[in-house]
């Protein structure tokens, strides 16, 4: 489904160890040798970027749900067709700081989006590609506000209220529990060590597949 490269997006709620965790897994695999891509998303281009800051900028108009959603897959598209598909065509191993499932927890289960229309979205977006794996770090969301809350100035989605981080981390587990084949549930209320050991033992599982 993604040639020969392999595609880990890494998913969860503000302050959860996404960006952090992503750095030390890039480390990790880094070690097989293969070329390792770190990117995020919304944004991953400078085009998807500026989409990025127009939708994490707090303004004075509103924003409508169905505009958030399709500059998030606008930025989606932009990200894939640039970043993502050719990383994976030419073998490299892609970890992607929050994709589909965000959407899904964010317009979906924080915003209310039915699903049926961000499913639309995603086969016209993504066509036939999935991520391989999918780490969700999930943790209370009090714990997760505080952590995000140190790097500063909160976003449009950081100043959003506790039943909409609550919709995000339930979407995520209901999600993770669905496909378990696809996604890994990591508890990530435990310390940044205990958690980055489960990222090395999951490393090891994977290495067969690596090469290198
Ligand atoms: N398991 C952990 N325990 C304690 N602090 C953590 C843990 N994981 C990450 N952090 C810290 O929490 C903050 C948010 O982490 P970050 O990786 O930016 O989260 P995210 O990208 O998911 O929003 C950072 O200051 C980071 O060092
Ligand atoms: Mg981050």
């Amino acid at each position: 489904m993604t040639a020969n490269g392999l595609f880990i997006t890494l998913e969860g709620p503000e302050g959860a160890g996404k960006s952090t965790n992503r750095d030390y897994l890039a480390e990790l695999l880094g070690a097989s040798g293969r070329e390792v891509v770190l990117t995020r998303e919304p944004g991953g281009t400078p085009l998807a970027e500026r989409i990025r800051e127009i939708l994490l900028a707090p303004a004075a108009e509103p924003m409508a749900v169905d505009t958030e959603l399709l500059l998030m897959f606008a930025a989606r598209a932009q990200h894939l067709a640039q970043v993502v598909r050719p990383a994976l065509a030419r073998g490299a191993l892609v970890l992607c700081d929050r994709f589909v499932d965000a959407t899904y927890a964010y317009q979906g289960g924080g915003r209310g989006v039915p699903v049926e229309r961000i499913a639309t979205l995603e086969a016209f977006v993504l066509g036939d590609l999935q991520p391989d794996l999918t780490l969700v770090f999930d943790l209370p969301v009090k714990i997760g506000l505080a952590r995000a809350a140190r790097r500063g100035v909160l976003d449009r989605f950081e100043q959003e209220q506790c039943a909409f981080f609550e919709a995000v981390r339930q979407t995520y587990l209901d999600r993770a529990q669905a496909v378990p084949a696809r996604y890994r549930l990591i508890d990530a209320s435990r310390s940044l060590a205990e958690v980055q050991a489960e990222l090395r033992a999951l490393v090891a599982t994977l290495e067969p597949t690596l090469g290198g």
